[in-house]
């Protein structure tokens, strides 16, 4: 690191220190693509994809182009004034949701599309109650850190709303989970912090049928699985189920901030006129981030890839981590993958950064997380795969 960054480097430790995660002396200074440059200029392979946002890769330039247009032409237009960008991207939003969702709420982040889900759920069906599911991960807002399951992310954060959390994949507890005074179950289908740990059919077709049966909405929580990463637009295709309301975020704004919850009309139909809402979601300069990023998802084929390259990308993880003794399981769908170890992460992330320039993450103490960029190349996945495999044989 340059010299003339280190003050303002440890400046940033002492006045964000409380809320961000530890972190090394690296200073990014640029992205482009799959790529992040550091304050000396050396190039970081990102497999996180910025924690899973940067999912058309770093300042694409579809969506640069896109916000600096908007910011120049008109940055801000409160919600109840009408705004051509605003309404060209609610359409193309809906355009590429499941059919019966066909209403939405526009925010800032994945904790605040939560809890915007959580309100709306109470309000459709007049309950307050709520079931998830261990090892669920929904944010850290007082609504969304209820539903989240993590100890260490709400000890100390109490009294919260009140959830039942039932062992994930297990259909038996959330069919005596779910009762008549229920108002949602929220559900990660591909649980991404915890590490990638799939849904099985029969789980998510409970949950789904339980709640139908009984009076309680389906939240699907897609703000890490949405817009492609698990090779479908939303997760909740791969499985069949019709969720009442889904949450995204993470790959909505090419890397604007910007949440949303999509809605049934049942749900829309319980929702007067601005009950609920937010000042800065859906902004026009937002939108055109989102609008800019649809079109590139869709126009570069973007889904299609991240089905093709996820399959190509686990088959040659299996294949080469094949008998690595540290290596407990690989599993994936899409573009989100998981090496799960017999040993901590943390020296094999470490090793990964400094000896290898590729930057991955972790889920819980033993498990390494890919969530690449859906633009990911051959070559950028070759040689992603060969710094994995040269950390875990050090
Ligand atoms: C599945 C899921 N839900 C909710 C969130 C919270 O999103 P945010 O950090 O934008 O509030 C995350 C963030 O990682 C997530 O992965």
């Amino acid at each position: 690191m340059s010299d003339a960054l280190v003050p303002l480097w440890s400046h940033e430790e002492q006045i964000l220190g409380g809320t961000t995660a530890r972190r090394g002396e690296t200073v990014f200074v640029r992205g482009e693509g799959c790529w992040m440059v550091d304050s000396d200029g050396h190039r970081y392979l990102d497999l996180s994809s910025a924690q899973g946002v940067a999912m058309l890769g770093h300042c694409h330039p579809r969506v640069t182009a896109a916000i600096v247009h908007q910011a120049q032409t008109l940055a801000l237009c409160p919600n109840y004034l009408y705004n051509d960008v605003r309404a060209q991207f609610a359409e193309a939003l809906i355009g590429v949701l499941p059919p019966h969702l066909p209403h939405a709420f526009l925010c800032n982040s994945g904790a605040e599309a939560v809890d915007g889900a959580l309100k709306f759920a109470r309000l459709t069906t007049g309950r307050q109650r709520f079931v998830s599911t261990t090892k669920g991960f929904h944010g850290r807002t007082f609504g969304a850190l209820s539903v989240t399951w993590e100890p260490k992310y709400r000890d100390g954060f109490g009294p919260l709303l009140d959830t039942t959390h039932v062992p994930f994949n297990d259909a038996a507890a959330i069919d005596v989970a779910v009762t008549d005074d229920t108002a949602a179950v929220i559900v990660e289908i591909v649980q991404g912090e915890s590490g990638v740990n799939l849904s099985t059919a029969a789980f998510i077709e409970t949950a789904a049928r339980v709640c139908r049966e009984r009076g309680a909405l389906l939240i699907a929580d897609e703000i890490q699985t949405g817009f492609g990463r698990t090779g479908r637009w939303f997760a909740c295709e791969h499985v069949g189920v019709q969720p009442d309301l889904l949450c995204m975020a993470k790959g909505l704004g090419g890397g604007f901030p910007m949440g949303a919850v999509a809605y049934t009309a049942q749900v829309r139909a319980a929702l007067s006129q601005g009950a609920h809402g937010s000042t800065f979601g859906g902004s026009p300069l937002a939108c055109a981030a989102g609008l800019a990023a649809i079109g590139a998802y869709r126009d570069e084929h973007l889904i299609e890839r991240s089905a093709h390259r996820g399959a190509e990308m686990l088959a040659r993880l299996r294949e080469r981590l094949a008998g690595v003794p540290a290596v407990r399981d690989i599993r994936g769908l899409g573009l989100m993958i998981a090496v799960e170890l017999r040993t901590k992460v943390a020296p094999v992330l470490k090793r990964l950064m400094v000896d290898h320039r590729v930057i991955a993450l972790p889920a819980g103490p033993t498990i390494l997380r890919l969530l690449p960029p859906l633009i990911l190349s051959e070559d950028e996945m070759t040689l992603g795969i060969d710094a994995i495999a040269a950390s875990l044989d050090a």
